[in-house]
């Protein structure tokens, strides 16, 4: 049988993934690998649309894939790329841009968030038509192009429903217009994915972007500043370690993250530490976030050494993603009228 396919893409926009990103999407990524016909891309041209430094840029995009490879997404199994390898995203894109309504765009909710921030340097137009360049990400992988019941399953959290939406919109304009070509893609919401709060501001989502350092844990950080961090987590007044999203939000999250990367059940954990306080139970936590991301960072760093290595696993992922993206484009082109 044919596996259903997943699309799932993440910007190089840090030195370093953090826990939110691993715990939420990319251990995701990896089981996905066993059960889809995956298509994994590290979304450079996403990450121009704010002001970057292009050494930068071109070190963060190697960082990512060495993670990921590190985390085991396995280049075999899953195709693994860098979107600016495969030029056909920018040209859909024009595409789908030229039919997606100015008024349609400007409804979405992360653009006002994101250029809001944005400083001296201004908005780019980059950065509002974003989303529609997310749209050919993902149209562009659209499995056996004209067929009926086969969409592209795309993870996404709260965060990135208004973008599938208009994803799903754009892939059915497209068709009306031009004749069937795209079927909408699906939200897919990993089993096991959990959403974790800054561990300075437990009621805040940790991010690259908005986290203060002492509320992010990056994958690539030293033992040390982990367990650091992990000690002075933000809790509450109380002792007892248990689970309630709206008075212990610190000690939730904590839970949270605990129970994600050992394997031992929320009510387990808070039996196993009742009357002992926080303190026992941040050391235990400590120790088993330094396990889970010691051996990553580990493999990552190794992975770096070898730039040949993973130029070869870039250039495998790039033709296997182009095979797929070209068959979709030329069809596009035909049916647009170039
Ligand atoms: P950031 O918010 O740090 O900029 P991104 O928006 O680039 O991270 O997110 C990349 C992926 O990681 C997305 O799939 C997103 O849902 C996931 N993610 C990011 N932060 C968290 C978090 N705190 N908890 C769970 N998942 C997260
Ligand atoms: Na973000």
């Amino acid at each position: 049988a044919v596996r259903p396919r997943v699309f799932s893409g993440i910007q190089p926009t840090a030195d370093s993934f953090h826990l939110g990103n691993y715990l939420g999407a990319l251990r995701q990524w990896v089981a996905m690998q066993d059960t889809h016909d995956a298509f994994y891309c590290v979304v450079d041209l996403h990450a121009i649309t704010i002001e970057h430094d292009p050494a930068v840029l071109r070190r963060r995009t190697k960082v990512a894939i060495a993670q990921l490879l590190a985390m085991g997404v396995d280049p075999d199994r899953a195709t693994l790329f860098v979107q600016s390898h495969v030029p056909e995203h920018a040209e859909l894109a024009w595409v789908l841009g030229c039919l997606t309504g100015f008024g349609e765009a400007g409804r979405m909710t992360q653009f006002k968030d994101k250029s809001s921030k944005q400083g001296t340097g201004g908005t780019s137009v980059g950065l509002f038509t974003y989303p529609i360049l997310q749209a050919a990400d993902i149209l562009l992988y659209t499995p056996d192009p004209g067929a009926e019941g086969r969409a592209i399953r795309v993870p996404v959290g709260e965060d990135q429903r208004q973008h599938l939406e208009l994803t799903r919109t754009l892939a059915q304009r497209f068709n009306h217009r031009f004749g069937e070509t795209f079927v909408p893609p699906e939200a897919h919401i990993p089993p096991g994915a959990a959403k974790i709060t800054d561990l300075q501001e437990p009621d805040a989502k940790m991010s690259k972007s908005a986290s203060s350092p002492q509320g992010i844990i990056d994958v690539l950080e030293e033992p040390g500043p982990m367990r650091k961090k992990i000690m002075r987590a933000v809790t509450d007044t109380g002792t007892e370690v248990v689970y309630d999203e709206e008075k212990k939000a610190g000690v939730t999250n904590l839970l949270r993250i605990f129970s994600a990367l050992d394997g031992t059940s929320v009510p387990d954990l808070e039996r196993r530490y009742e009357g002992s306080g926080y303190g026992q139970f941040k050391k235990d936590l400590a120790q088993v976030v330094v396990d889970t991301f010691t051996p990553i960072r580990e493999r990552t760093l190794k992975l770096l050494d070898d730039e040949e290595q993973l130029d070869r696993v870039l250039a495998q992922g790039a033709e296997r993603a182009s095979g797929v993206a070209a068959r979709t484009m030329e069809i596009v082109r035909e049916r647009v009228g170039f």
